[in-house]
C-alpha cells in the first residue's frame, strides 16, 4: 500500500513511522510529507532513506492512505484534495472530528461505523481516546450516566516545541515558549484556548468527542484538563456514575478482559499506572479502581496511556489496519 505520512517530521509523525514499522503495516511505498522548510530533507523508514515531499507532490502520487498529523489548518485545506484523488485520509487534528459527515473512531469502541465511503476519518483527541477505551465496556454493562474527569497531560501532547521548552527550562536556557508560562516545576490548568463558557477547547473536546464516539448523547461529561511537566503520557482521574449499581470485582474483570486495556491495580504492592511505565506502550492502563463512597453507583479510577501512541499514532494505524482488513480502502469518490 502507498502510504503518505503528512507531518512526518513531527512528534506524532515520527511515532507514526515507528508504529507502522512495528506493526508491519503493508507499506509498499512511503511518502513522507512536511512543511516547505523540510522538503528535500531525508528520513529513514525500515532502514531505507526517503526524501520529504510537499503536500502538492504527495497528492500527485495518489497514495492509498494518508495519515495526517500536521495541524488543523493543513488538514482542513489538504485532506479533501487527497480524498478527491481517491486517498483515504486518517486525520489526527481536531479539524474534522465534530463534522457530522465524518466518523470519529477508536477501533476498540466503534470501528464498525466505518464504510468504503469514508474518505476522511477523524482520530479523536488523545485524552478522549484513552478514556473511552475504558468507558465503553463499562457502559455496555452498567450504562454510564455521568463522567467527571481531570487530566494530567504530558508536554509531548503539544509537539516538539513544548518538549524543547521543558528541557530548555530544565537547563536554564531561554528559548521557545509553547506555553504562556514556565512548565518545568509547574502545572498549567489550561490546554488549548478558552471558549465562551469558561472551559478550554480541550475540555470541550473531551465532552463532545466522548458522546460522539460512544454514540450516546445522554452521557454527561465534565472535564478539567491540565498540563504537567511529564514526558511519558497522559494520566486521568475519572469518576463514573452508572445508571445501576455495580460489582467491583466484575468491574475489574470487565476491564481486564476488554481489548487494549491492562489493569494495574494492586495497592498492597503499590502498583498503579504511571506515565513512566506507560511510555512507548500501546495499551491503556487502568488502576486505583474503587467505589466513590460519597454517592451511589459511582466508581473512581485512574487511566494512563502514551498520548503519542494510543492517543495518536497507534490509534490511527489501527484504523488503517481495520480498513485494510475489511477492504475499505481505494476508489475515488465525491467528498
Ligand atoms: N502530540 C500529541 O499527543 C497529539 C495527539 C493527537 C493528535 N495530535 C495532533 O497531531 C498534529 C501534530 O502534532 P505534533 O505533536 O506531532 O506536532 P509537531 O511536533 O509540532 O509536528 C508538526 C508536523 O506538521 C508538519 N507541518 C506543519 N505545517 C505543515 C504544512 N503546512 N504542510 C505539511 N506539513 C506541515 C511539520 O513539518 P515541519 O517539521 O516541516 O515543520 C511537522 O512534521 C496536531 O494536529 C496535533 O493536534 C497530537
Amino acid at each position: 500500500m502507498k502510504v503518505a505520512v503528512v507531518g512526518a517530521t513531527g512528534l506524532v509523525g515520527t511515532k507514526m513511522l515507528q508504529v507502522l514499522t512495528e506493526r508491519n503495516f503493508p507499506v509498499t511505498e512511503l511518502i513522507p510529507v512536511a512543511s516547505a522548510k523540510s522538503v528535500g530533507k531525508e528520513i529513514t523508514f525500515k532502514s531505507k532513506q526517503y526524501k520529504i515531499v510537499s503536500v502538492e507532490d504527495a497528492i500527485k502520487l495518489k497514495p492509498d492512505v494518508a495519515i495526517f498529523s500536521a495541524g488543523g489548518s493543513t488538514s482542513l485545506e489538504q485532506a479533501p484534495l487527497f480524498a478527491a484523488a481517491g486517498t483515504t485520509v486518517i486525520d489526527n487534528s481536531s479539524a474534522w472530528r465534530m463534522d457530522p459527515t465524518k466518523k470519529l473512531v477508536v477501533p476498540e469502541v466503534n470501528a464498525d461505523v466505518l464504510t468504503a465511503e469514508d474518505k476522511i476519518i477523524a482520530n479523536p483527541n488523545c485524552s478522549t481516546i484513552q478514556m473511552v477505551v475504558a468507558l465503553k465496556p463499562l457502559h455496555d454493562r452498567y450504562k454510564i450516566k455521568r463522567v467527571v474527569v481531570s487530566t494530567y497531560q504530558s508536554v509531548t501532547g503539544t509537539g516538539v516545541k513544548a518538549v524543547e521548552q521543558l528541557f530548555n527550562e530544565r537547563k536554564g536556557i531561554e528559548g521557545v515558549m509553547a506555553y504562556p508560562y514556565t512548565i518545568d516545576l509547574n502545572v498549567i490548568p489550561q490546554i488549548d484556548v478558552f471558549t465562551a463558557n469558561g472551559y478550554t477547547k480541550e475540555e470541550m473536546k473531551m465532552i463532545l468527542e466522548t458522546q460522539k464516539i460512544m454514540g450516546d448523547d445522554s452521557i454527561k461529561v465534565t472535564a478539567t484538563t491540565v498540563r504537567i511537566p511529564v514526558m511519558g503520557g497522559h494520566s486521568e482521574s475519572v469518576n463514573i456514575e452508572f445508571a445501576e449499581d455495580f460489582d467491583l470485582a466484575e468491574v475489574r474483570s470487565i476491564l481486564e478482559n476488554a481489548p487494549g486495556i491492562i489493569v494495574t491495580d494492586d495497592t498492597a504492592n503499590l502498583k498503579y499506572p504511571m506515565p513512566l511505565d506507560a511510555h512507548d506502550k500501546d495499551e491503556v492502563f487502568v488502576g486505583r479502581i474503587r467505589r466513590d463512597e460519597s454517592q451511589p453507583n459511582t466508581l473512581n479510577c485512574w487511566i494512563v496511556s502514551d498520548n503519542l501512541r494510543k492517543g495518536a499514532a497507534t490509534n490511527a494505524v489501527q484504523i488503517a489496519e481495520y480498513l485494510a482488513s475489511k477492504n475499505l480502502i481505494g476508489q475515488a469518490v465525491e467528498v
